[in-house]
């Protein structure tokens, strides 16, 4: 998969990059991320990507000649599922959209700045616009960063355990059950019995039902 982040602050976004499962990820090949500084499509003088929104009102707007440039000369070197714009009024991220762009080969991530883009980019080149949540950030390079982190997670080869991404909280629809690790017991705090008892029938049986506890008092939305 390849992933091309179009941003005005590549500053902001490179180090999510650079540890952990993403940079093992970057590393053995199985995914490529290139940042495209938007401040290089422009021949200005001062090389400024943003202007006053016509008609007046706080922010600048970005506008859309750099934006055009940069994603068009992509697009003559390749094809593209998806052109996505993080924006706070866009569809909120969940772990069916992860999974569906984990399924593409090749997507472009425009962040947003300021009050915005020129309403002209979403029209012509965007045909996905994400927001990570209700509330509004800076820009769009963490929202990238967080999209990113979901997408490149599930991609094959990824993770260690090829199975642990199935078992995340939400990819059944559920959170996930609670786990623990050593020592059996822990100041009086004891680990279920289920789970040191070697039943593996039994112990998934008591995860599933552990889900389930957990969505219904945690988030019953997802149950609906
Ligand atoms: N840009 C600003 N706020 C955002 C949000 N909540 N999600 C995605 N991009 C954003």
């Amino acid at each position: 998969m390849r992933i091309d982040i179009i941003t005005v602050l590549p500053e902001l976004l490179t180090s999510p990059f650079e540890a952990s499962i993403l940079k093992r990820a970057i590393e053995k090949d199985l995914v490529e991320v290139h940042f495209h500084n938007l401040r290089d499509y422009t021949d200005t003088k001062y090389r400024n990507v943003d202007d006053y929104q016509f008609g007046g009102g706080a922010g600048m707007v970005l506008m859309i000649e750099p934006i055009d440039k940069c994603i068009t000369g992509l697009k003559s070197e390749r094809e593209y599922d998806e052109v996505i714009y993080m924006t706070p009024d866009g569809e909120t991220l969940n772990q069916k959209t992860a999974n569906t762009l984990s399924m593409t080969k090749n997507i472009i991530i425009l962040c947003g700045h300021y009050k915005g883009v020129d309403q002209r980019v979403r029209d012509l080149f965007i045909t996905k616009e994400i927001s990570i949540g209700d509330y509004v950030l800076s820009g769009g390079e963490l929202g990238a960063a967080v999209l990113c982190d979901a997408i490149i997670r599930l991609l094959p080869g990824v993770l260690n355990d090829e199975t642990s991404a199935l078992t995340d909280t939400f990819q059944d629809g559920l959170l996930a059950p609670p786990v623990y690790t050593r020592p059996a017991e822990y100041k009086g705090s004891k680990v279920p019995d289920v789970l040191l008892s070697g039943n593996f029938g039994k112990i998934e049986e008591w995860r599933e039902s552990k889900a389930y506890e957990r969505t219904e008092k945690l988030r019953p939305d997802l149950l609906e």
